[in-house]
C-alpha cells in the first residue's frame, strides 16, 4: 500500500477497497482534479482532454481514472506509465503555472498558528467551517489555467470548481463580509453567476494593470491572435443582507409602504427635497444603503405617523425599531485610500518581492505569489484591526501576512503539502521581523 496523501474535495469520496476504489459523489460534468503526492515525488500532471483523479490502488504506484468531461464516466484505468499524463497542456492565459522548487512530501505539520495567523493544511471548503465568522475573504484560488495542481484546464470547469467553496463562504458570511475575487476576467465571468446564486452582491471589478514589461515585447500577436494579456481582476462583492427574505433594497420600500404613506412623505421624514425616494427607496441601480442617521430618522417617522395597526416600522428583529448600530452592520466596510480607482497599475511580482529560501538558489517557490501591497490595500479597505480575513487558497499565504501586519486575524488554507511547507517558514520569518504586542 502506498503512503501517499490525498486531499478530496469535500464533495468527493472514496469508496470501497483500495483494490476497488471508486469515486463517489460525482456531479455530471465534472471529476474533480486534485493532487497526489507520493514519497517517491511522482507527480501527477493532468491528462489532456479528460480530467484525471489518481488513487493508489493495490501494489501498482499510482493508477489514474480518466473520465469524459462531459459524462463523468469512468472510461479508463491506466497506470501513469501508460497513459497521456505528462503531456504539456495548453495553457489558456498568462497566470503562472507549474511549481518552480522541489516537492516536499514527508513531515510537513498539519498547522500553523501564531496570535494572529491560523493556517491548515488541507481542503479549506472542509476546514473553514470551523473558522469565525469573516469580515473579509481573498479569494485567488483556480484560474482554469492548470495554475498549479488541482487547477481546471479551463474556465468552463470553473463554477463546478468553485461552487463548494462559495456555498461554504456563504454559510459563515454576514452582511458586513467583503469578497475580493482574484481571476483571470474569462476565469471571473465563469464564476460570477456562482457567486451570485450563493448570495454574493457585485460591487466592482479592479483591474490588477502589470503594464507592458510584463510581456517585454515576447507575445507573438499573430500567433495568439488577439492583444497581449497583463492583467487580472480582483472583483469585490459583499454578501447581501436580507431581511424577511427580502434584499434591503425591496425590505426599504417593502417597509415603507406598509405605512400607508405617500412615498414623497420619505423625504420630509429625512429632511431633503428628493434624495429619499430617489436613493433610498429606488429599486434600480440608483439604490443605496441610507447612511444610518437617515435610516433612524426613516424609522422614527414612520413609526410616528405610519398606519398605527403596522408598528413596528423598520425594525430588523420584527419586535423594536431598529437601531443605528443594527443598520451600520448590514452592510459591509469600506474605506477608499485618497486617489485610487478600479485600475491598479503595478508591475507583476519582482524577483526580490518573491518569498525564496536559502538553498533554492534564488527560484520563486510559488509563481502565483500575490504583492503584499494590493493585498494590504484591499483589506485596509475593507476591515479594522481586531477583525477576520480568510484566505481559504493560500499559496503562500500573502493575504494572512498582509492581515497581520495590520493587527487583523487571519484563517487559511493550503492544500498542497509542497507549497504549505513553505508557507510555514514564510510566516515564521514573517512572526519573527515583525513580532506583534
Ligand atoms: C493562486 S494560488 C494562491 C497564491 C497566493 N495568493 C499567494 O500569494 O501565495 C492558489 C493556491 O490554492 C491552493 N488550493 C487549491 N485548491 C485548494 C483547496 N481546496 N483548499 C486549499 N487550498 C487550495 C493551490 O494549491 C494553490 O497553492
Amino acid at each position: 500500500m502506498i503512503d501517499a496523501r490525498v486531499f478530496l474535495p469535500s464533495r468527493f469520496r472514496t469508496t470501497g477497497t483500495a483494490s476497488s476504489v471508486s469515486i463517489g459523489g460525482v456531479g455530471p460534468c465534472v471529476i474533480p482534479a486534485f493532487s497526489v503526492h507520493a514519497p517517491n515525488r511522482t507527480e501527477l500532471r493532468y491528462a489532456v482532454g479528460f480530467k484525471a483523479c489518481a488513487l493508489p490502488l493495490g501494489n501498482n504506484p499510482f493508477w489514474v481514472i480518466l473520465a469524459r468531461p462531459n459524462t463523468g464516466k469512468e472510461i479508463e484505468l491506466k497506470s501513469l506509465s501508460e497513459n497521456r499524463v505528462g503531456k504539456k497542456h495548453k495553457p489558456t492565459s498568462t497566470v503562472g503555472r507549474g511549481r518552480a522548487v522541489k516537492t516536499v512530501m514527508s513531515d510537513v505539520p498539519s498547522e500553523y498558528k501564531d496570535d494572529f495567523v491560523s493556517v491548515f493544511l488541507g481542503d479549506s471548503a472542509e476546514l473553514c467551517e470551523n473558522w469565525p465568522e469573516p469580515t473579509v475573504i481573498v479569494s485567488d484560488g483556480g484560474y482554469g489555467v492548470l495554475g498549479f495542481e488541482g487547477d481546471t484546464s479551463d474556465h468552463l470547469d470553473l463554477p463546478d470548481w468553485y461552487e463548494p467553496h462559495v456555498a461554504a463562504w456563504s454559510r459563515k458570511a454576514t452582511p458586513t463580509t467583503t469578497l475580493w475575487f482574484w481571476n483571470s476576467e474569462i476565469g471571473w465571468a465563469a464564476v460570477h453567476p456562482v457567486l451570485e446564486k450563493h448570495g454574493w452582491r457585485y460591487m466592482n471589478a479592479n483591474i490588477w494593470n502589470k503594464g507592458k514589461g510584463h510581456i517585454a515585447g515576447n507575445v507573438n500577436t499573430q500567433r495568439i491572435r488577439r492583444f497581449p494579456v497583463v492583467s487580472e481582476v480582483c472583483v469585490q462583492y459583499v454578501f447581501e443582507a436580507r431581511i424577511d427574505g427580502l434584499v434591503l433594497k425591496e425590505w426599504l420600500l417593502r417597509e415603507w409602504k406598509r405605512t400607508g404613506l405617500p412615498l414623497r412623505k420619505a423625504n420630509e421624514a429625512c429632511g431633503v427635497a428628493d434624495a429619499a425616494v430617489r436613493k433610498y427607496l429606488d429599486q434600480g441601480h440608483l439604490w443605496y444603503f441610507p447612511p444610518p442617521e437617515m435610516f433612524v430618522r426613516l424609522q422614527e417617522y414612520a413609526n410616528a405617523h405610519g398606519d398605527p395597526s403596522g408598528r413596528p416600522y423598520f425594525s430588523i428583529d420584527g419586535k423594536r425599531p431598529g437601531t443605528v448600530e443594527e443598520w451600520a452592520a448590514m452592510r459591509s466596510k469600506f474605506r477608499c485610500p485618497h486617489g485610487y480607482t478600479n485600475v491598479w497599475d503595478r508591475p507583476a511580482l519582482r524577483s526580490e518581492e518573491r518569498f525564496k529560501l536559502n538553498g533554492d538558489s534564488g527560484r520563486a517557490i510559488h509563481l502565483n505569489q500575490k504583492p503584499l501591497d494590493l493585498m494590504t490595500m484591499i483589506i485596509k479597505a475593507s476591515s479594522d484591526e481586531g477583525d477576520v480575513v480568510w484566505e481559504p487558497f493560500g499559496g503562500l499565504f500573502s493575504a494572512c501576512v498582509a492581515a497581520r501586519r495590520l493587527g487583523r486575524y487571519s484563517y487559511g488554507a493550503e492544500i498542497d503539502p509542497t507549497y504549505f511547507h513553505y508557507a510555514i517558514h514564510r510566516l515564521t520569518e514573517e512572526s519573527r521581523q515583525y513580532p506583534l504586542l
